[in-house]
C-alpha cells in the first residue's frame, strides 16, 4: 500500500489468446472464456479474519456486486522458519480460496511476495534479514533464491489443488511483486534487471493466467500493468501496451489508521464517482476496492504503528457488518454499471462535451444498444441537455443512463439507508476480587546474560520473537547527585528505569519513529542499576532496504553539574522480551508458572493482569473496551488479539482505538482466560466486554430529488425497446440485520425536516401523522417501505412545498 495515487500492477498472460476455460486479455479488458469481463473486486485478507468468518464475508461481497474476491499472500505466516511451512487457522489459503470458488466468484491471487500492506515486515519473513549478503527486492541472488523459491512453493500447491482458472478454478490472474516502482530508483542498476527476472520467473510458472505488476509501468510483457490509489480515473498513465487492459488493482476506500491518527473517511460518493470515471476515461475493465473488509491485525502482525482495526471504514466493517450507506450505495452502482457492460465492453465509445465542466460517454453497439454517461465535474449543480432531454446532475457526479434515455443512478445520489453501529458493553469487570496480577522483574545488569560494549541495533538482536528489548548498565557514582538522563532512540517507545523506579517514557510516530528522551533522575552513591525497555511497535512494511532498517536505543548519555557519561559505549547488557512472554503465562498451562496475587490497585508499570468471563450469549460479534489502559498487547485463550495503545491520543486529544475485536472462535461459551500485559499504568477494572450490532437505521429522500431507478429487468434493456417502468414514487427502506426487527421510531417527519440522517429536527411543514403512519408500517418487522407520498399520511400537509421524508428507527 501507498498514499492517495496509484497502485499499478503488471498482469502479463500465457501467450496467445482466447481459448475456451483459460483467461486471456486484450486492450479492453481481460477475456475470459472467450468473453470480455467488467470486473469488480474487493480485497478480503484471510489472515486478518478467522475461517468461520470467511463464508459469510464472501457472501456479502456477492451480494455487494463482486465477482471477485482479491487476496495478498502472506509470506510471513506461511514459512515462519526456512522451508518450514504453515497453512493452518487463518492462513489456510487453500480453503479460502475454495470458499469463494464454492460461492461463484474468481480470484485475484496477489503473491508479492513483498506485499506491504501495513503486515509487519512487508510480508517478508525476518529470518531472511540473516541470510549472508542478502538486499532483499533487488537483482541479488540470495533474495531472488528464496522469493522463487516461495512462489514456486505457493504456486505449486494451488495448482495441485486445481486452483487457477486454466485448471477450473476460481483464480483469474495473479500478482508478482508490488508497487516496485516507488523504490526502484533506489536500487540503481539492480533495479530493472529484478522486475525482468520476477516477470520470467512469474510466467515461467506457469499458472495458464495472467501476471499483473500494480504500478509498474515498465512490467515486462506479457505482465499487465495496473493502478492502485484512490483517484485512478484522473492519475493513471495506462496500460504499457494497446493490447493490455486498464486494471486497478487497488482503489482505496479509505486509508488506514495509526496509532496518533485517524484519517478522514471517504465518502460512498466520492468512491463511485472515481469509478465510474476510471471506466470512462481509463477503458477501466477492473476495479479492486482496497479494502472491502479490512478486518483485524491480530497478535503483532501489524506494521509500524498501525492500529488493529483494519480498514474498519471500508464496504464490510472490522467485525464483518455491513457499514451503510457504503455498502449498498457501491452495489447499486455495480448493478447500474453491469447493466451497461455489453455496450460499454463491444460497444464503440465517443464523448463530448454537454458544458464547461460537463461531459457526456456514449456507447453504441452494432445491435443497437446503447448506454451514456454523464459527467459533472463542477463543484455545482449543473442541468444538461442530453438527446433533446434534460438532465439535472449534482456536483461532482456521474449519472448513468443504461438505454441513453433514463437515469439508472447517481454517483452522488445515495439511496442506500445509513446504519448506526453499536458496542454495548454486557460484561464489566470493575470488582477488584476478579483480577489477579503479576508484575514482570525489572532485570538489572547482573541477570542479563547478553553482553555487549556497544548499543545493539534492536531487530538483529530480538530477531522479532518480542516487541521489547531491555538494555541494562550498572552506574558506579561517587557521589549521590540530580542528574539528566538523555536518551536517543531509532524507534518506537522507550521506558527508562534508574534502580527500578520508571523515571520516564517517550515514543516515536509513524511518520518520525525516532525520538528523544530527556529525564531528570537522582544517583545514588554507588552503584546505579540503569534498565532502558525499548519497545517496537510492528516492523516496518515499506521503503527500499528494509533489511537495513534500524530501531532501538542509539546513545546515551548521563549529565551530572558539570560532567557528561556517554554510556553509548558502555558494558551493556540484553533481555530479549519479557519474562512472562518467554513462559508464555497469557496461556491457560503458562499462567500455572508464575504467582499471581489479588489486584493491590498500585497499577504499577509493567504488569500482568488476568481474570475470567463467560462469552456474552448470542451470535452478535464481540469486542473489548480497553479505554482505562495504557499500552500493552492483550490475549484470550492464549491467542493474541493484538497490541493496544491507548495512551497515544490522536490530534484532537482521543484515542485511536479502544474497542478490540474477540473473534467468537477464539471464545469458549464459559470461563474464558483473559490476559493482559500493561506497559504503563492502566487500570484494568475500566475494562468491558460487548458485542457489537446495527442497532439504529435511517432513510432519506425527497421529492425535489427522485432518486432514479435500478430495478430494471436485464433483458429489457439489451433489446432496448420495450417501455421501462421508472420514475416510481421516492420512497424511505428501512431494514434490520439478520434476525432483528424494527423496536422504536426514533424520528420521522414528512414535510421539511432540516439535517439527515447524521443529525435532524423537524421543520416549519411537518404531517403530524409522521410518526403514528409510520410506527404502523414498520414496527415489529424486519423490513418496511414508506413512499413518500401525501396520500400516504392523510394529506398533504403544505401544498406547494417540497416535502422530505426522513425516518430513524431502532433495531431491536
Ligand atoms: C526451496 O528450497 C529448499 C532448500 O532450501 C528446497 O528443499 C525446496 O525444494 C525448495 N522449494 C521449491 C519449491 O523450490
Ligand atoms: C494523519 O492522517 C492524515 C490523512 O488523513 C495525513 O495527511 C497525515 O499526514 C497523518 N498524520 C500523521 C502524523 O501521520
Ligand atoms: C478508487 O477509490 C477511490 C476512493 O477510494 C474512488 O474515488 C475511486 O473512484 C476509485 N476508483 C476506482 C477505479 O475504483
Ligand atoms: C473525450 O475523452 C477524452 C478522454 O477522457 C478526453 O481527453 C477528451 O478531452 C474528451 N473529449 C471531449 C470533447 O470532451
Ligand atoms: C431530437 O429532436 C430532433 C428534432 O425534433 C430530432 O430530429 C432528433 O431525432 C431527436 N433526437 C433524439 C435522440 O431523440
Ligand atoms: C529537570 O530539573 C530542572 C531543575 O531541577 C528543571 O528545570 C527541568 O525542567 C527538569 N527537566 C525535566 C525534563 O523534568
Ligand atoms: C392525518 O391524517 C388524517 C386522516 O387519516 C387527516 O384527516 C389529517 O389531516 C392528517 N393530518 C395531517 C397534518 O396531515
Amino acid at each position: 500500500m501507498w498514499w492517495w495515487f496509484g497502485w499499478l500492477c503488471i498482469v502479463a498472460t500465457v501467450t496467445g489468446s482466447v481459448s475456451g476455460g483459460s483467461v486471456t486479455y486484450d486492450g479492453r479488458s481481460l477475456i475470459i472464456d472467450g468473453r470480455r469481463q467488467l470486473l469488480f473486486s474487493g480485497s478480503i485478507h484471510y489472515p486478518r479474519s478467522t475461517p468461520d468468518m470467511w463464508p459469510s464475508l464472501i457472501t456479502k461481497a456477492k451480494q455487494g456486486g463482486l465477482n471477485v474476491i482479491d487476496t495478498y499472500v502472506f509470506w510471513n505466516v506461511h514459512e515462519p522458519q526456512p522451508n518450514k511451512y504453515d497453512f493452518s487457522g487463518r492462513g489456510d489459503i487453500v480453503s479460502f480460496i475454495k470458499q469463494i470458488q464454492a460461492q461463484g466468484l474468481y480470484v485475484c491471487l496477489r503473491i508479492g511476495p513483498f506485499i506491504e500492506s501495513e503486515w509487519t515486515y512487508g510480508g517478508l519473513p525476518f529470518w531472511l534479514h540473516d541470510v549472508p549478503g542478502i538486499v532483499f527486492r533487488s537483482d541479488n541472488e540470495p533474495f531472488k533464491f528464496y522469493m522463487k523459491n516461495f512462489t514456486t512453493k505457493i504456486v505449486n500447491m494451488l495448482k495441485s489443488e486445481k486452483l487457477f482458472a486454466s485448471q477450473g478454478g476460481p483464480i483469474i490472474i495473479s500478482q508478482i511483486e508490488n508497487e516496485y516502482q516507488n523504490v526502484e530508483k533506489a536500487f540503481h542498476e539492480k533495479g530493472p534487471p529484478y522486475v525482468i527476472w520476477a516477470a520470467k520467473m512469474a510466467t515461467d510458472l506457469e499458472t495458464g493466467v495472467p501476471w499483473v505488476m500494480c504500478k509498474q509501468d515498465d512490467a515486462p510483457d506479457p505482465v499487465i500493468n495496473t493502478c492502485n490509489g484512490m483517484r485512478c480515473g484522473e492519475t493513471f498513465v495506462g496500460p504499457n501496451s494497446p493490447n493490455k487492459p486498464a486494471l486497478w488493482t487497488e482503489n482505496w476506500t479509505h486509508f488506514y489508521d495509526t496509532y496518533g491518527n485517524i484519517t478522514k473517511i471517504r465518502s460512498a460518493e466520492d468512491i463511485a464517482y472515481n469509478v465510474v470515471l476510471f471506466i470512462l476515461k481509463k477503458k477501466g475493465s477492473f476495479i479492486n476496492y482496497y479494502m472491502y473488509h479490512g478486518g483485524t491485525n491480530f497478535g503483532r502482525t501489524a506494521s509500524s504503528f498501525i492500529i488493529t482495526a483494519y480498514y474498519d471504514q471500508a464496504p464490510l466493517d472490522e467485525y464483518g457488518l455491513i457499514r451503510q450507506p457504503k455498502w449498498g450505495h457501491l452495489k447499486e452502482l455495480h448493478a447500474a454499471i453491469k447493466l451497461c457492460s455489453e455496450t460499454l465492453l463491444y460497444g464503440v465509445p465517443s464523448n463530448f462535451s454537454l458544458g464547461v465542466l460537463q461531459e457526456a460517454y456514449v456507447y453504441h453497439e452494432d445491435s443497437g444498444g446503447c448506454a451514456a454517461f454523464l459527467v459533472n465535474a463542477n463543484g455545482q449543480k449543473a442541468l444538461v441537455k442530453f438527446q433533446n432531454s434534460t438532465y439535472d446532475l449534482p456536483p461532482k457526479s456521474i449519472s448513468i443512463l443504461p438505454d441513453c434515455k433514463t437515469v439508472a443512478f447517481n454517483t452522488a445520489k445515495v439511496n442506500t439507508q445509513v446504519n448506526t453501529r453499536t458496542r454495548q458493553p454486557t460484561m464489566k469487570f470493575y470488582s477488584a476480587d476478579k483480577w489477579e496480577e503479576h508484575r514482570e522483574v525489572i532485570p538489572i545488569f547482573e541477570d542479563t546474560s547478553i553482553r555487549s560494549d556497544v548499543l545493539l541495533e534492536q531487530m538483529s538482536t530480538t530477531k522479532d520473537v518480542s516487541d521489547y528489548l531491555w538494555y541494562t548498565a550498572s552506574f558506579q557514582q561517587s557521589e549521590g547527585s540530580n542528574s539528566v538522563l538523555r536518551l536517543n532512540s531509532l524507534g518506537h517507545v522507550l521506558r527508562a528505569f534508574v534502580n527500578g523506579v520508571l523515571l520516564g517514557s517517550g515514543h516515536g510516530s509513524k511518520k518520525n519513529p525516532g525520538f528523544t528522551l530527556e529525564t531528570n533522575i537522582s544517583l545514588n552513591n554507588g552503584v546505579n542499576e540503569i534498565s532502558l525497555l525499548s519497545a517496537m511497535v510492528g516492523l516496518p512494511d515499506s521503503g527500499a532496504f528494509l533489511e537495513r532498517r534500524a530501531a532501538g536505543l542509539q546513545a546515551v548519555t548521563i549529565r551530572d553539574n558539570n560532567e557528561l557519561h556517554d554510556l553509548t559505549k558502555y558494558s551493556w547488557g540484553y533481555q530479549i522480551g519479557m519474562l512472562g512472554e518467554r513462559l508464555q503465562i497469557y496461556t491457560e498451562k503458562g499462567s500455572s508458572d508464575v504467582q499471581w496475587t489479588t489486584h493491590e490497585h498500585s497499577y504499577q508499570p509493567l504488569t500482568w493482569y488476568k481474570t475470567n468471563f463467560d462469552s456474552p450469549v448470542g451470535t452478535d460479534p464481540v469486542a473489548i473496551n480497553l479505554g482505562s489502559m495504557g499500552k500493552g498487547e492483550a490475549w484470550i485463550n492464549g491467542q493474541s488479539i493484538g497490541r493496544y495503545w491507548i495512551s497515544y491520543h490522536t490530534p484532537d486529544g482521543s484515542p485511536s482505538q479502544i474497542w478490540y475485536h474477540i473473534p467468537r472462535s477464539f471464545l469458549k461459551p464459559t470461563n474464558n482466560l483473559l490476559v493482559l500485559f500493561e506497559e504503563e499504568s492502566g487500570d484494568p477494572l475500566g475494562i468491558s466486554v460487548g458485542t457489537v450490532s446495527i442497532t439504529k437505521v435511517c432513510g432519506h429522500v425527497s421529492d425535489s430529488n427522485p432518486p432514479p431507478m435500478i430495478s430494471w429487468k436485464r433483458q429489457t434493456i439489451s433489446q432496448n425497446k420495450e417501455k421501462m417502468h421508472y420514475g416510481r414514487r421516492p420512497k424511505v427502506q428501512l431494514s434490520c440485520p439478520p434476525k432483528r426487527r424494527i423496536s422504536k421510531i426514533l424520528f420521522a417527519s414528512f414535510g421539511s425536516p432540516s439535517g439527515n440522517c447524521e443529525g435532524y429536527a423537524v421543520g416549519s411543514c411537518h404531517s403530524s401523522n409522521s410518526t403514528d403512519v409510520v410506527e404502523k408500517a414498520c414496527v415489529g418487522k424486519r423490513r418496511c417501505t414508506i413512499p413518500q407520498s401525501y396520500q400516504k399520511f392523510g394529506g398533504d400537509p403544505c401544498p406547494g412545498i417540497h416535502k422530505d421524508l426522513l425516518i430513524e428507527a431502532q433495531c431491536g
